[in-house]
């Protein structure tokens, strides 16, 4: 029962009455669109325009021309009381209303909408166990008795209250501690599994951006679009100069964090276990590029690398021929910590294993450098 609505900017621009010579924009001309059921991160400097973005889409500021649509209305149309519950706002200081329980602020809109109290109670319950609260201890007490991450979540289930087809979020983690707003992070994206949001989300640090975000819009002082793409996309091709500073020197690494290990196509390694024949063994290995046969259990859970050159050509292979290890992965792991892992072990090749320990297959350092090069420009690449 949980809706969505794309949202676009066709052309905005908003230019504050006022001072100054060329009397820039705070926002420039900016067309983008985001699909239904998508995180859209705003990201830039300070000034360069995202609060402004965000706040023409609920109208508490109005464009000087262009025009924004939620679905297929243009907003400018719509009542703007009307169109604010239909929009979950979140703003950094939160701003719940002190003198009311958390259970009062979580029902602001459905006591506007006129929901009897029966219901609002019910939602406000199920919205505060929907954000980690749990509405037992939460619900009757007062914001000033919480803590700035209890704050937030309130404030998350307060926008959520009316199930509006459109989220938005401006610095909402800014004001809390790495920890918490880590844990914060992580939260927002496990509701948006469920939920299915469209969110516009507002931060001034990349990282956050890449994290949260299905597509991200980097934006540059002067209000202009200076990017607009997947986070892959940005981190693989940087449109500019201004971007590629912007998303930092160390973007190829920040590109690893985003992929796991499950999305390259592994090596399968020369298996043997114990007993085995191990003139096979060798000629199996042999006629293998990797150099090394890996040792397995009866389950295929790892037990050690036997160098192809140290293989018996008669006899059974025994455990004892082991004589390296190699880090394991789950399929979950990132490239970037795959890739720390091996640097730590001083090695070139980790072990992909499955829940069970199960070998599943080899990563190579050579295959996470040669990822990291996927998707980039040939210029870049000529580059590099
Ligand atoms: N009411 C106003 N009158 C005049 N200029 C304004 C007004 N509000 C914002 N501005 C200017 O518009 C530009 C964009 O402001 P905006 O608040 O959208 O930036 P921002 O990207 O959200 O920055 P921050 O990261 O610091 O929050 C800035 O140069 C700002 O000084
Ligand atoms: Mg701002």
């Amino acid at each position: 029962m949980s809706s969505a609505e794309r949202v676009v900017f066709e052309h905005v621009t908003k230019r504050y009455p006022g001072t100054g010579a060329g009397n820039p924009g705070a926002v420039e001309d900016l067309s983008l669109e985001v699909p239904a059921g998508k995180v859209c991160v705003l990201v830039g400097p300070s000034g360069c325009g995202k609060t402004t973005s965000l706040k023409m889409i609920n109208r508490l500021i109005e464009p000087t021309s262009g025009r924004i649509l939620i679905g297929d209305r243009d907003i400018a149309q719509q009542d703007v009381i009307a169109l604010r519950r239909g929009i979950g706002y979140v703003i950094q200081q939160v701003g719940l209303f002190p003198h009311q329980t958390v259970a009062d602020n979580v029902a602001t809109v459905p006591r506007l909408l006129g929901w009897d109290e029966g219901r609002r109670k019910d939602r406000a319950t199920e919205l505060l166990e929907l954000v980690g609260l749990d509405p037992t201890r939460y619900a009757n007490r007062y914001p000033s008795a919480l803590s700035g991450g209890e704050r937030q979540r309130v404030g998350v289930a307060r926008a959520l209250a009316a199930d509006p087809p459109v989220l938005l979020m401006d610095e909402p983690f800014g004001a809390v501690d790495p920890i918490v707003r880590e844990r914060l992070q992580n939260e927002l994206l496990n509701l948006q599994e469920q939920l299915a949001k469209t969110i516009l989300f507002v931060t001034h640090d990349i990282d956050e951006a890449i994290k949260m975000g299905d597509l991200v819009a980097v934006m540059q002082v002067g209000g202009h679009l200076a990017q607009f793409g997947t986070p892959d996309e940005i981190l693989a091709n940087p449109a500019s100069d201004f971007v590629a500073r912007f998303v930092g020197a160390d973007r190829g690494l920040k590109r690893l964090a985003l992929t796991r290990v499950d999305a390259l196509e592994l090596m399968p390694p020369v298996t043997a276990s114990s007993g085995d024949d191990a003139a096979d063994a060798r000629r199996r290995a042999l006629a293998d590029p990797f150099p090394y046969l890996l040792l397995v259990d009866a389950e295929r859970r790892p037990i050690g690398w036997v160098d192809q050159d140290d293989i018996p050509s008669s006899g059974t292979i025994g455990e004892d021929l082991a004589t390296a290890m190699s880090p394991l992965f789950s399929r979950r792991t990132t490239l970037k910590d795959a890739l720390a892992m091996l640097i730590e072990a001083e090695v070139h090749a980790g072990i992909v294993v499955d829940g069970k320990g199960a070998a599943m297959g080899l990563l190579t350092a050579d295959m996470i450098f040669a990822s990291s090069r996927d998707g980039r420009s040939p210029e870049a690449r000529a580059g590099a």
